[in-house]
C-alpha cells in the first residue's frame, strides 16, 4: 500500500500553525476536522502534530499503550510540576503504581466519600449571601479542592493554615492560559516569576505531605482515607512514590471537577427548562440531605453532567506519540510525532450527534443511542483512563444537588470565554448572582 502524508493547513515559516491554534485552538481543530478529514497535519509550538477524527483511530491509540505512550514532551513538563504519579509515569513503574492505587478508587471506597462532598458543598453554600455576587470557578476549584483533600488526608487538615489551597494555586499557575506559551517555551534556567513561585510551592506540598505522613505513621487511627490506602503494606509504596502520587492526585482531581460544575451551571442558566426538570428529580430522589444511594437513582442529574462535559469536556484533547512509524488507513504518521486526539472535535461532531451544539440532556436518556465508542471520552479511554472517573461523576452529581436544592444563579457574564489550556477553561471570573430558592 502507498501511503501519503496527510493533508492540513499552510503555516508559516518557523511558527507553523501556532499562531491560528493560539487565537482560538478549538475552533481551529473544528475548522482543520471539517477541511482535511480522518487524519489532519499541522505544526504548533515545533511539534509535527497529526489529529485523528475518527474514533476507531482514538480507540486504537488509547488502547494500545505499547505504541502509543504518552506525548514524552508535554508529559515532561507536566512532571516537572506533579512528579512522577500515576499521570506521568509510563511501563513497568505505571503498571505498579495502577495495581497498588486502584482498589482505593473502587465504589466501595467512593460511598465512604459521598458524606465529605456533600459536607464540604454545604459549607461553601453557608458562606453565600442572598443578592450576593460571587465568582462561580472560585467557589467550585475551593469546594473540590477541600473535598479531594479530605478524601485524602482525613477530616482533620486546615487546608488554610497548612498553605495548600495557596500552593496548589500557585502549583497550577504555569499552566493558567495565560502563562502557558512562557511555561513551555521558555528554557529551564530563565528566571521566570510564576515558574519560581510553582516551584517553592511544589517544595511546599511535598513537606506538607511528609509531614502528614509522619503524624500519620505515629498516630493509630484506623482510617478510611486514600493516604491510608497507599500506607498500607500490601500497596508496597516508598515515601516519594507516595509523595507523587498524592501531588497527582492534588493536581488531577479537583480542577477538572470543578470546571464540570462551572460549566453546568452556565448551561443550566441559559437553559430554563433543563433547570427545571433537574429539581423535578431532585425533589422526587432526594430525601434531607442528597447520598450516594440518589446518585445511584438519578438519571437526568446524570445526564446533566454528561451532557454538559459533551459540550465542554475539561480535558479538551489527549496527546500522544507513536514509538514508531504507523498508519492510519493509507496516512502515516512518523514514530516523535504529537498524536492529537480532540474531544472536543469528536464530542461536537454532526455525524454523532443530533444538533451537536445545543445542550439537551435528554440526547443521554433514549434508548437508541447507536454511535460509536470514543465518539465520546472525556475520561480518556484504554489502560490509562482517568482512575478517578467515578470519584469525579459522584462528586459532581453531589454538589449539583447539594447547591441546587437551595440555590440558583443570575449569570452576570454574557458568554463564557474559553481558553484550550491544559484543560478547558473560562478565561477570566465567572461572576453569578447568588439568589435562594
Ligand atoms: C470531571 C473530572 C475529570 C476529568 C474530565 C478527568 C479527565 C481525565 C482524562 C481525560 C485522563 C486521561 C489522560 C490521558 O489519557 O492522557 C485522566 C487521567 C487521570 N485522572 Fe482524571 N479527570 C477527572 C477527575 C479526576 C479525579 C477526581 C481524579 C482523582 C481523584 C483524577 C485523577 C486522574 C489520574 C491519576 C489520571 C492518570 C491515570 C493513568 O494514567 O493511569 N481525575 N483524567
Amino acid at each position: 500500500m502507498t501511503t501519503q502524508t496527510p493533508p492540513g493547513p499552510r503555516g508559516l515559516p518557523v511558527v507553523g500553525n501556532t499562531h491560528q491554534w493560539a487565537r482560538d485552538p478549538c475552533d481551529f481543530r473544528e475548522r482543520c476536522a471539517d477541511e482535511y478529514g480522518r487524519v489532519v497535519n499541522y505544526e504548533i509550538i515545533g511539534w509535527d502534530a497529526y489529529m485523528l477524527t475518527d474514533p476507531d483511530d482514538v480507540k486504537r491509540v488509547l488502547e494500545d499503550t505499547d505504541t502509543f505512550p504518552k506525548h514524552d514532551d508535554s508529559t515532561d513538563r507536566l512532571r516537572e510540576i506533579v512528579g512522577d504519579g500515576l499521570l506521568t509515569s509510563e511501563g513497568d513503574r505505571w503498571e505498579r503504581q495502577h495495581e497498588a492505587i486502584q482498589p482505593a478508587f473502587y465504589m466501595s471506597h467512593i460511598r465512604n466519600y459521598a458524606d465529605i462532598m456533600v459536607s464540604r458543598t454545604e459549607d461553601t453554600v453557608e458562606r453565600w449571601r442572598d443578592g450576593g455576587t460571587v465568582d462561580l470557578r472560585e467557589e467550585m476549584m475551593r469546594t473540590t479542592l477541600e473535598i479531594l483533600v479530605e478524601a485524602m488526608f482525613g477530616e482533620d487538615i486546615d487546608l488554610e493554615a497548612r498553605g495548600i489551597y495557596d500552593a496548589v494555586e500557585a502549583m497550577q499557575e504555569p499552566l493558567r492560559p495565560r502563562n502557558q506559551p512562557v511555561t513551555f517555551l521558555a528554557p529551564d534556567w530563565a528566571p521566570v516569576p510564576f515558574l519560581r513561585r510553582a516551584n517553592r510551592a511544589k517544595d511546599h506540598l511535598e513537606a506538607q505531605v511528609y509531614d502528614i505522613l509522619d503524624e500519620r505513621r505515629r498516630g493509630d487511627a484506623d482510617r478510611e482515607d486514600l493516604l491510608s490506602m497507599l500506607l498500607d503494606a500490601d500497596a508496597g509504596m516508598d515515601d516519594e512514590q507516595i509523595r507523587d502520587e498524592m501531588l497527582t492526585f492534588l493536581f488531577a482531581g479537583h480542577e477538572t471537577t470543578a470546571l464540570t460544575l462551572t460549566y453546568v451551571w452556565d448551561l443550566l442558566s441559559r437553559n430554563p427548562d433543563a433547570e427545571a426538570r433537574l429539581r423535578e428529580e431532585l425533589d422526587e430522589v432526594v430525601d434531607g440531605r442528597p447520598t450516594v444511594e440518589d446518585v445511584f437513582e438519578f438519571e437526568y442529574v446524570d445526564a446533566v453532567v454528561k451532557e454538559a462535559m459533551r459540550l465542554y469536556p475539561p480535558a479538551h484533547e489527549i496527546r500522544r506519540e507513536p514509538a514508531k512509524d504507523v498508519t492510519f488507513g493509507d496516512y502515516a504518521v512518523p514514530e516523535g510525532s504529537l498524536l492529537v486526539l480532540p474531544t472536543w472535535v469528536l464530542h461536537r461532531d454532526d455525524r454523532f450527534w443530533d444538533d451537536p451544539e445545543a445542550f439537551r440532556p435528554e440526547r443521554w436518556l433514549e434508548a437508541d443511542r447507536d454511535r460509536p465508542e470514543y465518539a465520546y471520552f472525556p475520561f480518556g479511554g484504554g489502560p490509562r483512563r482517568c482512575i478517578g472517573r467515578q470519584f469525579a461523576m459522584v462528586e459532581a452529581q453531589l454538589a449539583v444537588a447539594t447547591v441546587a436544592r437551595d440555590w440558583t444563579f443570575d449569570r452576570r457574564y454574557d458568554d463564557l470565554d474559553l481558553s484550550a489550556a491544559v484543560t478547558l477553561q473560562p478565561k477570566g471570573e465567572v461572576p453569578v448572582r447568588t439568589e435562594r430558592r
